[in-house]
């Protein structure tokens, strides 16, 4: 089905739905044009159902797509999609990339390093403890990468408990109850939170974080607004910080450098170009 010699300009991009808010072309688009390669990086609107997906990639293949990310609503569909699935994106339950070569196509999970490399750029020891607020599918792919940091004593808190309980099961972690998330957090060396609670136009995430280590690492993988009421805190009582663009920049890496051949560089400058268009779109 795929086209199996290089073409260019080489073809990548983004299907969810919706798309447009999508930092990723930004990203991809910095990273080739930095790089001299010829190639675009397409975001894809495409419904939620299955067989719109499979439509979709079976066209993008069709047309020379050298491989794709996969964003919400269509993580678990990469899976189901794809001929082969990586071990990491297989644990996780879902696939943000799917890479097309001669008939094959592949599903792999750049989240979980995404997020490990988030907190490898700030710190090289990151203690062995953990609490993880949350027990959606980012929850999911965060406990995977804090097994890959090393963390042993990994502890989640949802508000709907029976969640917490079955990713506790999989993944032998600890529940807390939701209540007790202020109290929770004392002898934490990384607290992160993998709810929508704090992103703009959701309620706010109410936690107090006076009790926490000194040394612990506080993270969010919302990344709108880029300083969440969690971040301001925590940077206000001295604690090394993580944002979700951090993580979003990172899970960015081995699409790119599979599927358009060059270096990728998480770097200040990409940064600035994620937060200038954070504030265009804040603003309109
Ligand atoms: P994702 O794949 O991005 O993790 P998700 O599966 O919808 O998305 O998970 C969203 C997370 O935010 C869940 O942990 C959810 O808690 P529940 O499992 O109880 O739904 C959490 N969340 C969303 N809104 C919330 C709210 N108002 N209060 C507390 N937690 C909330």
């Amino acid at each position: 089905m795929a086209k199996t010699l290089q073409q260019t300009p080489i073809l990548a991009g983004v299907v969810g739905y919706p798309v447009n808010h999508s930092l990723s072309p930004i990203i991809h688009t910095l990273w080739a044009k930095r790089a001299g390669i010829d190639g675009y990086y397409i975001p894809v609107a495409v419904p939620p159902d299955y067989d719109d997906f499979a439509r979709a990639i079976d066209a993008l293949r069709n047309v020379g797509f050298a491989g794709v990310n996969v964003t919400i609503p269509h993580k678990e569909h990469a899976l189901r999609y794809a001929d082969i699935v990586s071990d990491n994106a297989r644990q996780a339950g879902a696939a943000n990339m799917l890479t097309f070569v001669d008939e094959c196509a592949a599903a792999e999970n750049s989240d979980i390093i995404g997020f490990a490399e988030a907190v490898r750029e700030k710190t090289s020891v990151v203690g062995s403890s953990a609490l993880v607020l949350g027990a959606g599918g980012a929850a999911r792919g965060v406990v995977l990468a804090l097994k890959v940091l090393g963390l042993t004593d990994i502890r989640i808190i949802n508000r709907t408990i029976e969640r917490a309980k079955d990713l506790a099961e999989v993944f032998d972690l600890a529940v807390i109850d939701w209540e007790k998330k202020s109290g929770a957090i004392e002898n934490i060396d990384l607290l992160v939170n993998t709810t929508s609670l704090g992103m703009s136009g959701q309620p706010p995430l109410e936690i107090d974080i006076s009790r926490l280590n000194p040394g612990a690492i506080v993270a969010d993988i919302v990344y709108s607004p880029l300083k969440t009421a969690l971040l301001e805190d925590a940077e206000r009582n001295g604690h090394t910080i993580i944002d979700g663009l951090a993580m979003l920049m990172h899970q960015a890496v081995p699409g790119f450098e599979k599927w358009f051949g060059g270096a990728a560089q998480v770097d200040e400058d990409l940064r600035a170009e994620l937060v200038k268009e954070l504030t265009r779109r804040s603003k309109t």
